[in-house]
């Protein structure tokens, strides 16, 4: 059983702080239209049920709810879910708090299963590969995800070496001054820097674990609002395609993201 991520300590202080997060509606909006445009051109046009895993302020939610009929939206802060239940189109909003990456809702019964800007910030990659095995789960055959994750080349990351190197250091910096601010936070502390985990993500790394996984076809889009954002596109197939090396890693447990 995968545990929470202690990434979730400063996420529920950021909630409590409303820090780290957008509430700008119309940026959602503008960002759920073109996604649409995109799953669309893949052939999409259900828009019954629709997952959103860390739903924020509801910035993205609202505009789902613009299309789909219910929208269960999860996230790790009380106080996200507080703002969530408040967006225009609240009534086809299902909030769920939750703690560990385990999605409440049932096999084979959302249309979608949406995410932007929460992976990046969780602490532990088993929570991550978690997800997207809930994601799976939850779909119903010929469902998508679209998850937004950073990756070199976009979001202002250019793949120029010392860049790289640059955002490495970054990351493994913010990752150790979490270590020691965490138990500050859990005790109550607040007067801290704003700080979350940023990991950008290698995309091969994630397109060979979502075709484990059993998602077909996968694929990556750069969208540009505000500069360069990209979104993994992945679709559970209606009839489970079988991978030689599913077969192979199956036998040898979790597999490396
Ligand atoms: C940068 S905000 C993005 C919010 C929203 N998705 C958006 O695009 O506006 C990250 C959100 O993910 C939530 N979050 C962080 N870790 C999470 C986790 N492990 N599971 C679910 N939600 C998480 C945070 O509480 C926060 O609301």
């Amino acid at each position: 059983m995968t545990r929470a991520s202690a990434s979730n300590i400063e996420w529920r202080t950021l909630g409590e702080l409303d820090l780290g997060v957008s509430h700008d509606l119309a940026h959602g909006i503008a960002e759920w239209r073109d996604l649409k445009e995109i799953l669309r051109q893949y052939g999409a046009t259900r828009f019954g049920t629709c997952v959103e895993v860390g739903c924020g302020a509801g910035r993205l939610t609202s505009a789902l709810a613009q299309d789909f009929q219910e929208i269960d939206a999860l996230d790790v802060s009380p106080q996200r879910i507080a703002q969530v239940s408040g967006v225009p189109g609240a009534a086809r909003i299902h909030p769920f708090l939750i703690d560990k990456p385990l999605i409440p809702v049932a096999d084979n019964s959302a249309d979608l299963c949406i995410s932007t800007h929460v992976l990046q910030h969780v602490s532990d990659i088993k929570v991550v590969r978690a997800y997207f095995r809930e994601m799976f789960r939850v779909l119903r055959p010929g469902g998508y995800i679209v998850v937004h994750v950073p990756v070199i080349g976009a979001h202002g990351f250019s793949g120029t070496l010392s860049r790289v190197a640059v955002l490495c250091l970054k990351e493994i910096a913010r990752h150790f001054a979490l270590l020691f601010l965490r138990p500050l936070m859990a005790i109550g502390v607040r007067s801290f820097p704003y700080i979350s985990e940023y990991h950008i993500f290698e995309y091969g790394e994630i397109h060979e674990y979502l075709k484990r996984v059993g998602f077909w076809p996968i694929e990556m889009r750069f969208l540009s609002r505000e500069g360069i954002h990209s979104y993994i596109f992945a679709r559970k197939p209606e009839f489970p395609a079988i991978h030689l090396s599913s077969i192979l890693y199956s036998t040898t447990g979790d597999v490396s993201c």
